[in-house]
């Protein structure tokens, strides 16, 4: 081995001194852990980062698309079997939770130069029984959102952003998640900003706000805004307020103490995604030495989530994971490669049919990019591609 090795994992502890610092402050001087104050002023401060009217605090990123696709279904008045447009490369909560409501997921293949749907073929999925289309701004690439919203026209198709790997990337200026109808973000470790576990639903309707306040909790009429309580209680006279429940749902609520920290990240998120975007830049710079084997996707307005590496030759690909991960760098694949060839979606794969979700999952794969990739790994990773193809 010529280069000395440096341990460059997916994501470190992103919760430093002050923070932990804050966190034992609030401990010490709180008798509220469960939602409360804490959870509205972290809303409050996101929705103005984010740049819409209303936020709800949740527990991750897969509980604001749960809550999302089910509050949906009961305004718009879903009937199973409707069909909720999929990218065929996202989480997998995007998909189970579209199959948990009896919703019938309809896959699209993705693009390979923002990694949403390849727009061609999303023009051929949409039917009269489209009811939503939930795109994914993926690894901090922003979709090509307006060709979306002409495709759908005057259709009455609800469109839902999920932004959990985009915080903060834009189109013309505006970030993303302000485009649709609603959006959700994750807080989870490995993102732009962390809660440790958490997600938020935004949106600017009133009634998807009102909705995912009663889905976060139960149902519970409590969790609208005071305005309303005193119709619901007259409404109801012969029921317990606290114990009124308006409509179905889950408990999905997280702690005073996520807020808390959600309120430190936010402060930094800014400086985070700059030094991300940063990053990004001088990896493309490297990547683009040895652009006969790697394909190196850019775009405007990316908020880079991760540092992809797609392999002209999928051969390599393993070859590349392994020479890595043997001088300390952590890899995984690009969220979880094409979701079709998972155990409990085969039925829905088609030979051919998704041929860049199958490029992405054999040809590709990615390293972390956060606040601590700096200069020194950056270097590495030059000194150690170059040892890699020295020979090829
Ligand atoms: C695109 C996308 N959607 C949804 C989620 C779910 O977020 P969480 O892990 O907070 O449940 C993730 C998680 O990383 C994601 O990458």
């Amino acid at each position: 081995m010529k280069t000395k090795p440096i341990v460059w994992k997916l994501q470190e502890n992103v919760i430093n001194h002050g923070e932990t610092k804050t966190l034992v402050d609030f401990i010490k001087t709180t008798d509220r852990y469960t939602q409360f104050t804490k959870v509205k002023e972290l809303e409050t401060a996101w929705s103005k980062w984010q740049g819409c009217k209303y936020s709800v605090f949740v527990n991750s990123g897969s509980s604001a698309n749960l809550i999302i696709l089910d509050l949906l279904r009961d305004v718009y008045r879903w009937r199973p079997g409707d069909e909720v447009i999929v990218p065929t490369v996202t989480w997998i909560t995007d998909i189970s939770s579209v199959l948990q409501f009896g919703l019938k997921p309809v896959f699209v293949d993705i693009n390979l130069e923002d990694f949403s749907f390849d727009y061609r073929s999303l023009a051929g999925k949409i039917t009269n029984k489209t009811r939503a289309i939930f795109l994914s701004h993926l690894i901090g690439f922003p979709a090509e959102i307006n060709q979306i919203k002409h495709l759908i026209g005057k259709r009455k198709i609800a469109l839902i952003e999920d932004c959990c790997e985009s915080h903060g990337a834009t189109i013309d200026g505006k970030k993303v998640g302000n485009f649709g109808l609603v959006s959700s973000f994750s807080f989870y470790w490995g993102h732009h900003m962390t809660t440790v576990e958490g997600g938020m639903v935004c949106t600017n309707n009133p009634k998807i706000y009102h909705y995912a306040l009663l889905k976060r909790s139960h149902g519970l009429a409590r969790e609208l805004p005071k305005r309303y309580h005193a119709y619901y209680q007259k409404k109801y006279p012969h029921i317990d307020f606290s114990f009124l429940f308006l409509t179905t749902g889950f408990n999905v609520r997280n702690t005073e103490l996520s807020a808390v920290l959600g309120l430190t990240q936010l402060n930094k998120i800014d400086h985070f995604i700059e030094q991300r975007n940063a990053n990004h830049i001088t990896f493309n710079r490297i990547l683009n030495k040895y652009r006969r084997h790697f394909f190196i996707p850019h775009k405007r307005g990316v908020s880079s989530f991760c540092l992809p590496f797609l392999l002209k030759d999928a051969a390599l690909r393993r070859p590349l994971q392994v020479f890595l991960h043997q001088h300390g760098v952590e890899s995984r694949p690009i969220i979880s490669g094409n979701l079709l060839k998972q155990p409990f979606l085969r039925k829905y794969l088609h030979a051919g049919e998704f041929k860049n979700a199958d490029f992405i999952h054999n040809n590709g794969f990615y390293i972390g990019n956060n606040q601590f990739v700096d200069k020194k790994r950056l270097d590495y990773l030059d000194s150690l591609l170059r040892e890699f193809f020295a020979d090829l």
